[in-house]
């Protein structure tokens, strides 16, 4: 098999770093938090992210980068946008300005842009506001220039941060559109420019649905519902943190449509603050699970596609996972688009594979009956992919257990009568560094004809569950034994099939 790598070029056990993972990336040394400034251009995937640059705790906040050419083996570049005595680089957004509509470049060579929240300092005139800024390249993104005039827009707010800018062209005209959040409030802010350089507002949205922790990092985007380009709906992304849907960090979703001006949500549940959490699994959830953050997508992709990445990690623990010298891995990158589900459109999350092509089948049983109990199987499944497909039948459960070995297990068991879904990491290996970290997610899977259809990720310290072809996901980081490779299936009663079992890696 050919061997995945990290941009550090390190594989995990043979560098005594048993939790770097296989297919994720992390930065070589030290801390990395959310996404950043997700660009395509010229063939180069470019993944700009928070970092720290001199320690393996939040701090010191700059832009790290990274590149690559197919979304899954990146190399890591020097730090793209540094944080100096007035201010910090937090979350934003690139997008390539074709037209030089900001002048920050040529018509023969136009700029990068990036729009990056700066938190200013002490040291600043503008100590404790938050304001968004411009930073700019001429070569590809190698090296960054801090805009003269910046920031470009300032709220005098403490709170306001986190810009993803887009090209909007529709019936209301043809602009830059910012969506951005004032953090606190809960609330989207809409802003229009010609150049990048001038703002103007339109419209706020929110605060609705999950409102109990801060809303950040926000994204907004149109899909066509079943690739049909006549049919779309907007997407509006807010992460929030806490109180999210496992606990602590999650990304929410809203679908409806955007006019230019203003996002109008379909799936608005609840309007307004909520204080009563009870209705928390009727909002749309990115991931069920505790690690999928400050998710946003790529801008400028060819063909349309609509490809995020999240920050695989919670901030309730963030700053105590135990992995040494580094800390943080970024999810897979997801393709989302949007199929139509009982009559309404759904959003569909699908990896981009890191086994595409690669790796040979470790095992594929024939469709079997499933005797009450747990079936070893003859496979070893520590960096692996499984596809699994059940058909429960009359059977109370089935399930996975993977990343085992002893006492150690991470557990992904599906109850029929409930229709649940759950990953269950409290006995997965290293839980106790932090009180918050052992837990059990859950989330509502129909079976579909009777089927449940699994697609799970194993790295050397995460899980991602992609259910019924990704309308559900489950992402968690486990720190298990290094020895902890075995699977087994298990079935609770009896009449369950094992329709399908496919592991590579
Ligand atoms: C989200 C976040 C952003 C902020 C950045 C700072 O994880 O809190 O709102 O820009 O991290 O690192």
């Amino acid at each position: 098999m050919k061997t995945l790598t990290t941009a550090a070029g390190a594989t995990g056990a043979a560098t005594g770093d048993p939790f770097r993972p296989a297919f994720h990336y992390t930065a070589g040394r030290n801390w990395l938090n959310d996404p950043n400034g997700l660009v395509y251009l010229n063939g180069t995937y470019h993944l700009f992210y928070q970092h720290n640059p001199f320690g393996p705790d939040w701090g010191n906040m700059s832009w790290g980068h990274a590149t690559s050419r197919d979304l899954l083996n990146w190399d890591e570049q020097p730090v793209a946008i540094a944080c100096d005595e007035y201010e910090a680089i937090f979350s934003g957004s690139a997008v390539f300005d074709e037209f030089n509509t900001s002048g920050l470049g040529t018509a023969v060579n136009p700029p990068l842009v990036a729009v990056y929240t700066s938190a200013y300092s002490d040291a600043s005139p503008l100590a404790g506001r938050q304001a968004q800024s411009l930073a700019y390249s001429l070569d590809e993104g190698r090296t960054w220039t801090k805009y003269h005039g910046n920031p470009v827009l300032d709220r005098e707010s403490a709170e306001f941060r986190d810009p993803k800018v887009f090209w909007y062209d529709g019936g209301a005209g043809s602009y830059w559109v910012m969506v951005a959040v004032e953090a606190v409030q809960r609330q989207v802010v809409l802003y229009k420019s010609a150049d990048l350089k001038s703002w103007e507002h339109l419209s706020t949205f929110g605060p609705a649905n999950a409102t109990g922790g801060v809303w950040e990092c926000p994204d907004l985007f149109e899909l066509p519902v079943d690739g049909n380009l006549q049919d779309t709906r907007w997407v509006l992304i807010v992460n929030r943190n806490p109180g999210g849907i496992a606990g602590g960090s999650a990304g929410q979703y809203f679908l409806g449509t955007f006019d230019g001006v203003a996002f109008r949500s379909d799936s608005t549940v609840t309007d307004g603050l909520q204080t009563d959490g009870s209705r928390m699994r009727e909002y749309g959830w990115l991931d069920w699970g505790r690690d999928y953050y400050a998710a946003v997508s790529f801008s400028n992709m060819p063909g349309g596609r609509r490809v995020m990445i999240g920050w695989m990690n919670n901030w309730d623990y963030a700053r105590e996972t135990p992995t040494g010298a580094w800390r943080s891995a970024m999810s897979l990158p997801r393709e989302v688009s949007l199929i139509r589900v009982d009559g309404k459109p759904a959003l569909r999350q699908q990896a981009i594979d890191p086994f595409c092509g690669l790796g040979a089948v470790q095992y594929q049983p024939g469709p079997q009956a499933l005797a009450p109990g747990v079936l070893a199987l003859p496979a070893e499944a520590g960096v692996a992919r499984i596809d699994v497909e059940f058909r429960p039948g009359t059977a109370n459960s089935v399930g996975l257990l993977v990343r085992s070995a002893g006492d150690e297990r991470t557990i992904i068991s599906y109850d029929v009568a409930e229709g649940i879904l759950r990953l269950d990491r409290r006995e997965s290996g290293n839980v106790r560094f932090h009180d918050a970290f052992p837990s059990i997610e859950a989330v509502a899977v129909p079976l579909q004809d009777g089927h449940l259809r699994l697609r799970v990720y194993l790295d050397r310290c995460s899980v991602e569950v992609f259910a019924q072809d990704g309308l559900a996901t489950v992402t968690d980081l486990v720190f298990p034994s290094p020895a902890g490779t075995a699977l087994a299936v298990f079935a609770q009663g009896e009449g369950a099939h094992l329709v399908g079992l496919d592991v590579v890696g």
